[in-house]
């Protein structure tokens, strides 16, 4: 039986269409996914949207639509761009579909019946956007903390769900599993924030109407994020165990954004262990992007829009720079001048050139023919080793979802074949015939090398990838195997490339 992989995206709100910050999330999961497939991982990839509560129903009040209406027309936006983006997930859940109804329903009941959930009165202040609420200590000058809008004091019949009582058994998780949540400073927060007290959280509302009633008293709608946060597990089939659920969870990544980890790194597993469920093995917060040093606003106008960017950039530059330029866990600021420098920098220059350099030269000097390699010598050898341990470093980061340092570290090899040419001068050794073999040789390290490094390359740019495999002479379904020295076979045809990313002159503005 293959080993399994079961990577999630946040589903996103459809009051809002996708920008950079969706696509950033949605994108990193497709690049784990496709690196776990390649090693031969049975890989489940899920996304999908939130199409409840308040929030989904003012919009649709505002845009004189029905919120099933508005879901119908946005999930489009986001299915398009995924499909732009290149973006190969399994399954997209609609928290709308019945099979998730079905089953938030389900886990509502279990958990209540069992005595985790009672019914009971709330006064709070509460903040419509973000869907919180906040007692007065936490309001700043009555403001909520987070986004800083107005909040509202509110007082509701609802369900509370006993998160007070798991406190101590989430703490001891926590503890127990250092890579539960990531990066570190993120767990010190979760850490600190349990250890100041859970109170028990207000699971019902009976001020709006669009989403799911909690069973046996609907006039209470199941609070959004408990909705929201059950599609990891609807999405399996839960509650039958026998399916996918049982197959893949617990889940191995929740990818997610900062500002949603406490949903995610407390309320979620404390849910679970109410409903006598596994934990996720990992829950990664990735940071936030800036816009040319601002925060990106509809009110500022600088909401970068992924398929414009894709238009003017192409796909692959786009996935690069996004994973390239931040490391994953920091924030980071989006530029156009930032995006044009690598793509001329990285992509044209170092990883173009060298590819065109040596499919150039096997086809003026053999015809395009891979030759055999003999005796290796030291520069060869140090070119082989500096590939293998690529391949090591590469599975190193992209288990710690360093994929900033993961394609570092292709980089580096891709510097070493620049390097390497240079070094052993292909034309010189062209000059003399006695020579011939030792050129084969030079050839063959410099291609295999290169074979590697796309085989590598075909999680984050696969279009790109795949161009360069079949110019390579390798086709595209790539195995574990494909990550070994040797795999270029004496007397394949390669192909003379043709440039991968023809430079950018221009330095647009936005
Ligand atoms: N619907 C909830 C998630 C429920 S998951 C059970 C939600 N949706 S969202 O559409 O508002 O946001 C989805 C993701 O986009 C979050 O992970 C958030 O961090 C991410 N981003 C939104 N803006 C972003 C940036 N400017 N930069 C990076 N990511 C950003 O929250």
């Amino acid at each position: 039986m293959s080993r399994t992989f079961y990577i999630t995206t946040p589903i996103y709100y459809v009051n809002d269409v996708p920008h950079i910050g969706h696509a950033y999330t949605t994108l990193a999961a497709d690049v784990l996914s496709r690196y776990r497939k390649l090693q031969g991982y049975d890989v489940h990839f899920l996304t999908g949207t939130d199409e409840h509560g308040q929030k989904v129903e003012k919009a649709a009040n505002t845009a004189g639509e029905t919120p099933l209406e508005l879901a119908d027309r946005v999930v489009k936006r986001f299915q398009a761009l995924w499909e732009k983006l290149d973006i190969s997930y399994t399954d997209f859940i609609r928290t709308t579909q019945e099979r998730h109804k079905q089953g938030v329903s389900h886990l509502f009941e279990k958990v209540m019946k069992q005595g985790d959930i009672y019914l009971g009165e709330y006064e709070d202040w509460y903040c419509t956007p973000c869907e919180t609420f906040w007692t007065e200590t936490q309001l700043i000058d009555f403001k909520c903390p987070d986004c800083n809008r107005p909040t509202e004091k509110l007082k509701e019949e609802s369900y509370f769900f006993r998160m007070s009582k798991y406190q101590e058994q989430l703490l001891a998780h926590i503890e127990a599993n250092p890579d539960f949540i990531q990066p570190k400073s993120r767990r010190n927060e979760i850490i600190a924030f349990v250890r100041e007290g859970l109170r028990d959280l207000s699971v019902s509302r009976t001020s709006f109407t669009w989403g799911i009633p909690v069973p046996g008293n609907d006039r209470h709608i199941i609070y959004v994020w408990f909705d929201a946060l059950a599609n990891y597990i609807t999405a399996l089939g839960y509650p039958d165990q026998s399916g996918d659920f049982g197959k893949y969870w617990p889940v191995d990544v929740h990818l997610i954004g900062k500002d949603i980890l406490r949903f995610h790194a407390v309320y979620w597993p404390t849910f679970l262990m109410a409903a006598g469920l596994p934990l996720p093995k990992k829950v990664f917060a990735h940071g936030w992007w800036t816009v040319e040093g601002q925060k990106m606003s509809k009110s500022l106008q600088n909401v970068v829009e992924p398929n414009m960017l894709i238009d003017r950039y192409g796909v692959d530059a786009v996935r690069y720079f996004l994973l390239r330029e931040v490391p994953f866990g920091l924030d980071g600021d989006f530029s156009h001048a930032a995006l044009v420098n690598r793509i001329n920098s990285d992509l044209a220059n170092d990883l173009g050139n060298l590819l065109n350099r040596s499919t150039a030269m096997i086809n003026k000097y053999f015809d395009g023919i891979v030759q055999k390699p003999e005796q290796l010598e030291p520069i060869d050898l140090a070119h082989l080793k500096k590939t293998s341990a690529m391949v090591d470093q590469v599975e190193t980061c992209l288990t710690e979802l360093a994929f900033s340092k993961a394609l570092q570290a292709i980089w580096e090899t891709i510097s070493a074949g620049n390097k390497y040419i240079d070094e052993t001068a292909p034309w010189a050794l062209a000059k003399e015939p006695a020579k011939v073999e030792r050129l084969g040789t030079v050839l063959y390290c410099l291609l295999e090398s290169q074979r590697i490094v796309h085989t590598l390359l075909s999680a984050f740019m696969p279009g790109t990838a795949a161009k360069a495999l079949a110019w390579l002479g390798t086709d595209g379904a790539q195995t574990d195997a494909a990550l070994q020295w040797g795999g270029l076979v004496p007397g394949t045809k390669i192909i003379k490339a043709e440039p991968l990313f023809p430079r950018i002159e221009d330095k647009p503005e936005l």
